[in-house]
């Protein structure tokens, strides 16, 4: 098993590129399918799930290429319509090949997905939104079984905005006749993503970034290139390190707009942070001011992705910081290793209070997901001596050799 070795107190200096975003390139992937032709993607991050969805394409009868970061996908050769457990348990987000294997074929069977352990991460806006489009749905043996006679496109009303049930949804009623307006949708910048790919499939969908999206169902048979949009959580969290170790860093090909709630928390902390086009520069110094409270919510509120990195900053900042988790039960599983740095938090069902102090020391600690994953790094970083990070693939699912772009900037990393 990989570990991280990670020398703490070092100040972070250096520039960042961004990489295409996790989040966006995984449902782009299962969009590809839909077309049953040529997909080029650009800006594809090399990351453990995205090697589980190229996986998942392939086996079912996609060719697949990948060179650099681009990924071109020949769905024209699509021949299953199921997805197999090993396959399905590797990533959560799996769940998404689930629209558009049914807008392409007819039915789909695929097992109940696996990922990150955040509390249960039931699948039941999904399936409702679907069946109201006119797909049979039964279990069978702990699979999913889908069968669609004819697909009619509806108002489907979400009683939250989930991320993965508005793009399933957006995927689906691209096969269904007739119109599907999807209310109260999420509005996250992937999803805006995922539209402007399906549009240059030939689908006839407006309203992403918005929470109406209206999907006019039809063909979807043009060949499309396109580049995945930045990662605002890589973005995010290495602002996070730079504000939590002391330094001045600069993110290239970044978008600020999407990390705003993040350089604004960041920014009343006393960092520096300046914007020129697709460029963010953090200043910071040690001590950290104090973070204002943290609330995560849908977009355009703080993202629960970025949650964890922020408490590893807040950690070592002036005072006292309230997170209210409102998105994920079980996401703060990265307190219990934060403490055994010698970090100050208590918990308390959906709060969390961090009270700073003055430095943190090294431990041997684990990866308990990804962000958390994410955030024991930070921690390590601006800590006094050695700390040993184990069960990092966690890390290496969403974030591109993040040891490599940390040594960049002067962090001393290494990989065992
Ligand atoms: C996506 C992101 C993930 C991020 C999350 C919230 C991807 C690949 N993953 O996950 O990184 O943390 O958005 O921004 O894009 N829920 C239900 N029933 C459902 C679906 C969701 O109750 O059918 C609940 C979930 O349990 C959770 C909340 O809704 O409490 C948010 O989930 P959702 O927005 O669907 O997140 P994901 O799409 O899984």
């Amino acid at each position: 098993m990989e570990k991280f070795i990670v020398q703490g107190g070092k100040r972070l200096e250096g520039a960042v590129h961004i990489n295409g975003a996790k989040n966006s390139v995984l449902p782009i992937l299962a969009a590809t399918l839909i077309n049953a032709g040529e997909n080029i993607l650009h800006n594809c991050p090399d990351l453990r799930d995205v090697d589980s969805a190229i996986k998942i394409l392939r086996y079912l009868g996609c060719r697949v290429e990948r060179s650099g970061k681009t990924i071109t996908v020949n769905s024209a050769g699509m021949d299953r319509w199921d997805i197999p457990h090993e396959l399905m348990r590797e990533m959560r987000s799996s769940v998404i090949f689930l629209g558009p294997i049914i807008a392409r074929c007819g039915r789909a069977r695929l097992s109940m997905p696996g990922g990150c352990e955040l509390g249960p991460r039931p699948i039941d806006l999904h399936l409702g939104a679907l069946s109201k489009l006119g797909v049979e749905i039964s279990e069978e043996r702990g699979e999913i079984v889908c069968r669609s006679g004819s697909m009619r496109g509806r108002d489907i009303i979400l009683s939250f905005p989930s991320v993965g049930a508005t793009e399933n949804i957006m995927l689906a009623a691209t096969a269904c006749s007739g119109v599907t307006r999807i209310i109260t949708a999420a509005r996250e910048p992937e999803i805006y993503d995922l539209q402007q790919f399906l549009i240059k499939t030939g689908a006839a969908i407006s309203g992403a970034g918005e929470s109406e999206i209206t999907v006019t169902g039809g063909k979807t048979r043009n060949d499309a290139s396109h580049s995945i949009m930045p990662d605002r959580i890589e973005a995010a969290t290495y602002l996070c390190a730079a504000a939590a170790c002391g330094g001045s860093i600069m993110l290239e090909d970044a978008e600020p707009e999407h990390v705003g709630t993040m350089i604004s928390s960041l920014a009343e902390a006393g960092c520096d942070i300046k914007i020129a086009g697709r460029r963010i520069t953090i200043d910071s110094e040690r001590p950290l001011g104090h973070i204002p409270p943290v609330r995560t919510m849908p977009f355009p509120g703080f993202p629960t992705d970025a949650q964890a990195q922020l408490m590893a900053a807040a950690c070592v900042a002036q005072g006292s910081t309230l997170f209210l988790e409102t998105i994920f039960e079980n996401r703060f599983r990265h307190v219990g290793e934060l403490v055994r740095m010698g970090a100050d938090i208590r918990v308390s069902g959906r709060a969390a209070v961090v009270s700073g102090v003055e430095r943190l020391h090294g431990a041997p600690v684990r990866c308990t997901d990804l962000r958390g994953g994410a955030a024991l790094i930070i921690a390590a970083l601006c800590a006094e001596g050695e700390s040993e990070i184990s069960d990092i693939y966690h890390v290496d699912r969403g974030y591109e050799h993040m040891e490599k772009t940390i040594a960049s900037l002067g962090g001393r990393i290494r990989r065992i």
